[in-house]
């Protein structure tokens, strides 16, 4: 199991602007905790200093388990990654890393076949089974099924831009829910998605924090620009 916890967290933005001030709360092993606050407070700032991309100016994040995360973006990706690409970004570092050697392996392969990248391409195969990719496939065969209704194989190559906003977020909450990760963090999980009891019910086994926007936004000038935060961290108990 894991938990979350951010004790006094300071963070200032490049440009100089205090964004976060003496933040702290504790994610309890088996609670959904849902961070609500209006566009702009920090929600996702937040989540990229719990998953250790940024780091904070004070304070401290600890987190135990595995940490699955699914950043606001997926809904919205227009660019020319492929299914597989999106399925690797939100694995296992593990998996993610054997993922990309194999990648960089097989085009080498394909521009210059000569023995030094057959052997090459042998190694990257050998650490992605040693990796559990084979595992990793076989569980996202399960969610390419379930969220568009085809098997990876015919999945994996299709372009994340031809799925609806919808079937984005889907795709990977399947990931990441039938995924080996003890929290998640999940960045407006329920946007685009037109079945939100379902991931409500599918959430609540496990620890999760999730971020969400305020349906009613504050006007911007109400909101304090010296030191922002997010207006709420709700906890659901755990069932
Ligand atoms: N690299 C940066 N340089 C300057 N300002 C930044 C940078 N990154 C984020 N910000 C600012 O920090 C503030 C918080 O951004 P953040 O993305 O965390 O908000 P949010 O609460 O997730 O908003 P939303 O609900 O719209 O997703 C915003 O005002 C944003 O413009
Ligand atoms: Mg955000």
């Amino acid at each position: 199991m894991g938990h979350v916890d951010v004790a006094h967290v300071e963070y200032t933005l490049p440009d100089g602007r205090a964004l976060l001030g003496d933040l702290s709360f504790r994610v309890p092993e088996g609670s959904v905790t849902a961070l609500v606050g209006p566009n702009g407070a920090g929600k996702t700032t937040l989540l990229r200093l719990i998953t250790g991309e940024l780091r904070p100016d004070a304070g401290t994040v600890a987190v135990s388990g595995g940490l699955g995360v699914m950043p606001q973006f997926v809904g919205s990706v227009r660019d020319e990654s492929t299914v597989r690409d999106l399925l690797v970004a939100v694995a296992q570092p593990r998996v993610r890393d054997a993922a990309r050697a194999l990648d960089a392996a097989e085009l080498a392969v394909m521009e210059t076949d000569d023995e030094a990248a057959q052997l090459a391409y042998a190694q990257a195969l050998a650490d992605w089974a040693e990796a559990r990719g084979y595992e990793a496939e076989t569980l996202w065969d399960v969610c390419t099924t379930a969220a568009l209704g085809v098997p990876y194989e015919r999945a994996q190559w299709r372009s994340v831009r031809t799925l609806s906003g919808g079937e984005q977020k889907r795709l990977v909450l399947e990931a990441l829910l039938r995924g080996p990760d003890e929290v998640l963090l999940l960045d407006e999980p329920d946007n685009y998605l037109d079945a939100r009891p379902v991931v409500r019910a599918q959430l609540r086994p496990v620890p999760r924090l999730r971020c969400r926007r305020t349906r009613a936004r504050e006007p911007r000038a109400r909101v304090g620009r010296g030191s922002r935060r997010p207006r709420e961290v709700a906890h659901d108990s755990p069932r």
